[in-house]
């Protein structure tokens, strides 16, 4: 028989689903949840708690569903730290710099990358996030490729194949043939690992008609497209996103009218990466213009050793209020369901009745406060599938809030 377990003394419990609760982020002030078999059963007011198996007290703080990650790159080798402090002295962020990580991925044994692999997942989840994706693309090999793509595999079901990164050193002289590998042979041996496939359409990277070969071959063998686009300059990414139906056109730093329109009106989603130009120094996306016309927006880490190495989406979301002009509710919304919409997933990004039961409690009285205090760590307890995936060590639990938002 299953057990029932409950949250209860929620303080403010953010559902995402309208119907449950005040506003578009579905909020039930002082309220109570109830988890069996992984799901999310029931939510409601704390007065209307029916008796379960256990229970959690929350003491107060606040609930928001896990934040699903849809960007990611934690397969790799290495660090580019001194890339980094170059920037901070005034240098630009360039493509080129993915070949150093390439080199140490390709010389790092598995269980080298297994242990960075290990190591990140296990950041997700202390920050709460409870869903992420995880691309190859510094292997840029068959071999290097698919082994990356294997590993990745055994951390989340999200795996994307970004063969196309970047054209490697080897063949700096022949892109097209470079191209032609990655539809053919590297496609074949890691499409059975992969369900995405993604492309570097930019500056440095590939041409939007090599990218749509990429992505075209990648739908034939049923991977389905996500795009890097338009993040260091003016290109064809994102109409080249909408083009071929990709769930997601990620960065989206430098957007013409057409750009916001085609993203307004298609199916496919904004995803933003914050992390990305506070490592580089860039202009941050116009998250306000996308939502203003009307675009779903998805706030992801971008987690990589080169232009963004954080696993902290509670960072992304401060970002992405004090920087990009969203309100804390909307970063919230896009850090969990835009992120969850930016993968086709039903199931996470909310705590509707039947979704996966992957939640936060935040050191907090309410999600206002994942932006209200910067940099400061919110996260008190995760539940991934109805089970504790994390908790504060003991001594360092805090106590519960006092009950008063005034
Ligand atoms: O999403 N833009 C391309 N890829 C990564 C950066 C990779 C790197 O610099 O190592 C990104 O920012
Ligand atoms: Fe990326």
């Amino acid at each position: 028989m299953s057990r029932a377990s409950a949250i209860t003394n929620i303080g403010s419990l953010v559902t995402n689903d309208p119907d449950a609760g005040e506003g578009p982020l579905g909020v039930i002030p002082e309220a109570a949840l109830v988890m069996m078999s992984g799901r999310i059963v029931w939510t409601g007011p704390m007065a209307d708690l029916q008796p379960a198996d256990e229970s959690f007290d929350a003491q107060g703080h606040a609930i928001v569903p896990g934040f699903v990650d849809s960007h990611a790159h934690p397969v790799f080798a290495g660090d580019r730290a001194d890339e980094f402090a170059a920037r901070m002295k005034g240098e630009a962020y360039q493509a080129g710099g993915i070949h150093r990580t390439v080199r140490l991925t390709r010389e790092a044994t598995n269980e080298v990358l297994d242990r960075t692999l290990q190591r990140l997942s296990a950041e997700f989840a202390r920050q709460g996030i409870t869903t992420f994706e995880a691309k190859s693309g510094y292997g840029l090999t068959v071999h290097d490729e698919q082994r990356c793509l294997q590993l990745a595999q055994q951390a989340t079901e999200e795996t994307t194949f970004l063969g196309a990164h970047v054209v490697p050193m080897e063949f700096a002289h022949d892109p097209d043939g470079y191209v032609r590998l990655v539809c053919e042979d590297m496609l074949q041996a890691c499409a059975p690992h992969a369900r995405w496939i993604d492309v570097f359409c930019d500056r440095g990277a590939f041409d939007a008609d090599q990218a749509r070969h990429v992505l075209q071959a990648g739908l034939q063998a049923g991977l389905w497209p996500r795009v890097h686009a338009n993040q260091l300059q003016p290109g064809p990414g994102v109409q080249l996103a909408v083009e071929v139906g990709a769930a997601s056109a990620d960065h989206c730093t430098y957007l013409s009218a057409e750009d916001v329109d085609a993203l307004a009106t298609g199916h496919t989603v904004a995803t933003l990466l914050p992390g990305a130009e506070f490592s580089t120094r860039s202009p941050y996306p116009d998250a306000r213009r996308l939502l203003d016309a009307g675009a779903t927006v998805a706030l992801a880490t971008d987690c990589n050793p080169g232009s963004s190495y954080t696993t902290s989406m509670s960072l992304c979301i401060a970002l992405a209020v004090r920087e990009m002009h969203m309100t804390p509710d909307e970063a919230v919304w896009a850090a969990t369901l835009g992120g969850a919409k930016a993968l086709r997933r039903t199931d996470v990004g909310h705590l509707g009745i039947g979704s996966r039961a992957d939640l936060v409690e935040l050191d907090a009285p309410n999600h206002l406060h994942l932006s209200y205090r910067p940099g400061v760590d919110l996260i008190n307890r995760v539940w991934v599938a109805g089970d504790m995936a994390w908790s504060r060590p003991e001594g360092y639990e805090v106590d519960g809030l006092d009950g008063s938002a005034e």
